[in-house]
């Protein structure tokens, strides 16, 4: 069988002819915390260290604790591996707020430096906070204790549903901290979305936000969490944190629970400020410290967070993250890749609501006790220079974004970055998507100045942490992700589970069990078990297509599976078909990625309507709209063609593979056993129609 979707042909070719390679200098090398690392013991390069983890890959992660000196201890063994579920450090007692936030108690080091959409000259002031360690230490306490006032528990799950504010890491912290699970729903998803995985979850208790700015416009946030709620039998409290001002949203524009009979009388709403408020007062008459709250010790294999995110069919699936490996896998790989040293200004632009924040926004870099910047808004608000004038506000000296916004800000021209003091950087990474060349280059000189490695780090909402990625030692190819680190080991098979040769393109695995890798999907065992260590028996299946190159450089394809990459954003084919057929004018529908120049894939669907429906434009905007309302606008199609049918097996599949290769204008191949071949002369016949 071969591959479905298989990564466009031609960005293949353009990857393997790129030859330079980009080798750091020397005094670079000297200074970063891995080379400091291998000289105190003995090891001398990399392949060396490489084979130092694999040689015993049990006492590299149980000296790697050492290193980011986390309070793991305790533990009976390393690794507890009973395929597919892997304990690590089991025996332990944590909880990774100790090495988060508690130890940095008394710190006036700056956590987080917050910068909000609105800039000054729109009148808006107080648009920046900052938080420091000990600040934020504080603010966990008061807003832990708020959660058990409301009879939040250890296990208990949790649903946070706010934009890029510093609630956002306070409220997963203090879940954290008393043992509860949180799930956060990315802000941008819909009403419907953060409903179906409130019930998923079986969330007690939401947290969100008035609204917030994007893109000059107010979202408002608590309706989507209203009308969520409509059908979420589980939850009794909203914790509402006031984001936006009077002028902005007045208060009597804001729906307040209870109140209204369509909702269980059990929910309530809460403001986040007046409960913590509360609480404060409460506290002290039970004789309790409101701004202290005692850490909950856990096993440290008890489960941290839940986090949605899409598969080849069916619903989002709840990738189970745990305390402890965990905090070990995420702190190592940021103090190692990025290099992270006590002075550095770390700037992460993913959003916290998926697992690239989550890993290395919120965790890791509070476990190394750095100073990072979170920005509300879009990149090009109110103009595309926005992000490098956040650099050189906060002097960020170590900066992570996507391929996606590097080809968006590449439109734009340099003479946007050419405008700021971009000089503070010394390291750049990438994520999300594979980067080509180009975007590399670009991204190398006008945002590196030609002098910054760039760290393509290939992982997944799966894996918790990077797993093939350079380290700031390594040579770097463009477009290359270059190896697994040290302790990780990836291998690319063909079909029947034996690893491909150089040049050789193949099923990218990772053949054994790291730290941070996921503990399960949440109610979902079977699908766990299959869906990821069936394929090549107890062998990890990533679900991406790759190539390895003669000096055993990994070449990252795109995804092997019916999972589309748009913008960076993970979404499967089938949820967005799903969302369509639910229309009361679509029969049938298919979705496809075609390559798109600045979000790597956008998509694009195929849809018949229903017996005496009419396709009109105005159904593709009331098509793009229900999409728009069931997902939420990451799943906009960016084009919708109506046929009068669409291709078939005798079984009643919807050939997407077909309809793929018609769009791209590819030979179809011997298409006599569908079950309708016709269908693929009428689809052709509408491209071409459209074409004209
Ligand atoms: C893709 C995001 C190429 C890949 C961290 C993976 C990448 C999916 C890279 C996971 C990269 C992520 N090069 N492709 N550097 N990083 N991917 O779960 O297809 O949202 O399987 O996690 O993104 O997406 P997820």
């Amino acid at each position: 069988m071969e591959p479905k979707n298989p990564a466009p042909e031609g960005a293949t070719s353009v990857l393997l002819k790129e030859e330079k390679i980009f080798i750091p200098p020397h005094e670079f090398i000297r200074d970063t915390n891995v080379y400091a690392w291998m000289l105190r013991h003995g090891i001398k390069d990399e392949e060396q260290l490489r084979a130092w983890a694999d040689e015993d890959p049990q006492r590299f992660w149980a000296e790697m604790l050492k290193e980011v000196d986390l309070s793991i201890e305790g533990y009976s063994s390393v690794l507890d591996w009973n395929p597919p579920y892997a304990k690590y450090f089991p025996g332990a007692k944590y909880n990774i707020v100790l090495d988060a936030v508690d130890r940095h108690k008394s710190r006036d080091k700056v956590a987080f430096y917050w910068q909000g959409e609105p800039t000054s000259d729109q009148g808006i002031p107080g648009e920046e906070k900052s938080l420091t360690y000990a600040e934020l230490y504080r603010e966990v306490n008061r807003f832990a204790n708020t959660l058990k006032i409301l009879g939040i528990k250890k296990g208990d799950r949790v649903g946070i549903y706010l934009p890029m504010i510093l609630q956002l890491p306070v409220a997963m912290l203090a879940c954290a901290k008393i043992g509860a699970v949180h799930s956060v729903v990315f802000s941008g998803l819909s009403a419907l979305s953060l409903r179906e995985r409130l019930n998923h979850a079986e969330a007690k208790a939401v947290i969100t936000c008035d609204g917030f700015y994007r893109r000059g416009k107010i979202v408002k946030l608590k309706e989507q969490v209203d009308e969520a709620l409509l059908d979420v039998p589980t939850v009794r409290h909203v914790v509402v944190y006031r984001r936006l001002s009077e002028e902005v949203l007045p208060l009597r524009d804001i729906r307040w629970y209870p109140g209204d009979p369509a909702y269980p009388r059990e929910r309530k709403d809460y403001w986040w400020d007046d409960l913590t408020e509360k609480t404060r007062e409460f506290l002290p008459q039970i004789g309790l410290d409101a701004d202290e709250c005692e850490t909950e010790i856990l096993d440290v294999e008890d489960p941290l967070y839940i986090l949605y995110t899409s598969g080849t069919t069916g619903k989002p699936k709840g990738v189970v993250h745990v305390h402890g490996g965990y905090a070990l896998g995420t702190s190592l790989t940021l103090k190692w890749v990025f290099d992270i040293k006590e002075n550095d200004i770390w700037w992460c632009t993913a959003d916290i609501g998926w697992v690239t924040g989550h890993s290395y926004i919120v965790y890791a870099p509070l476990i190394l006790g750095v100073s990072s910047v979170i920005y509300e808004g879009a990149p090009e608000w109110p103009d595309p220079g926005r992000f490098w004038s956040i650099v050189q506000k906060y002097r960020v000296t170590v900066f992570y974004t996507s391929p996606t916004a590097i080809r968006f800000f590449m439109k734009f021209g340099e003479q946007w970055p050419k405008k700021y003091d971009l000089s503070s950087i010394r390291l750049l990474g990438s994520v999300g998507e594979p980067i080509n060349p180009e975007a590399w280059k670009w991204y190398y000189e006008h945002i590196g100045r030609g002098k910054c490695q760039i760290m393509d780090t290939w992982w997944q909402t799966e894996t918790g942490n990077f797993i093939i990625s350079p380290l700031p030692i390594t040579p770097l190819k463009p477009g290359s992700a270059t190896k697994p680190l040290p302790g990780c080991k990836a291998d690319i098979y063909d079909e029947k589970g034996d690893p491909v040769q150089p040049g050789a393109g193949g099923y990218l695995v990772i053949t054994q069990p790291w730290p941070g890798m996921l503990r399960g999907l949440y109610k979902a065992p079977e699908r766990y078990a299959e869906g990821y260590w069936w394929k090549y028996l107890n062998i990890y299946l990533t679900g991406d297509l790759a190539r390895r190159d003669k000096d055993g450089y990994f070449w990252l394809q795109g995804r092997a599976d019916d999972v589309l990459n748009v913008a960076g954003h993970r979404i499967g084919n089938s949820e967005i078909e799903s969302a369509l057929v639910t229309h009361p004018s679509v029969a049938e529908a298919a979705v496809i990625g075609m390559p798109h120049e600045i979000k790597g894939q956008c998509i694009v669907a195929f849809v018949t309507v229903r017996h005496g429906e009419q396709s009109n434009p105005s159904l593709v905007k009331d098509l793009i709209r229900h999409v728009e309302k069931e997902i939420g606008k990451i799943a906009r199609p960016e084009a919708i063609h109506f046929v009068p049918d669409l291709p078939k097996t005798r079984s009643g599949k919807i050939m997407r593979r077909i309809i793929r290769k018609i769009a791209m204008g590819e030979d179809t191949g011997d298409v006599a056993t569908l079950a309708n071949p016709e269908a693929v002369s009428s689809l052709k016949e509408t491209l071409e129609e459209k074409g004209k």
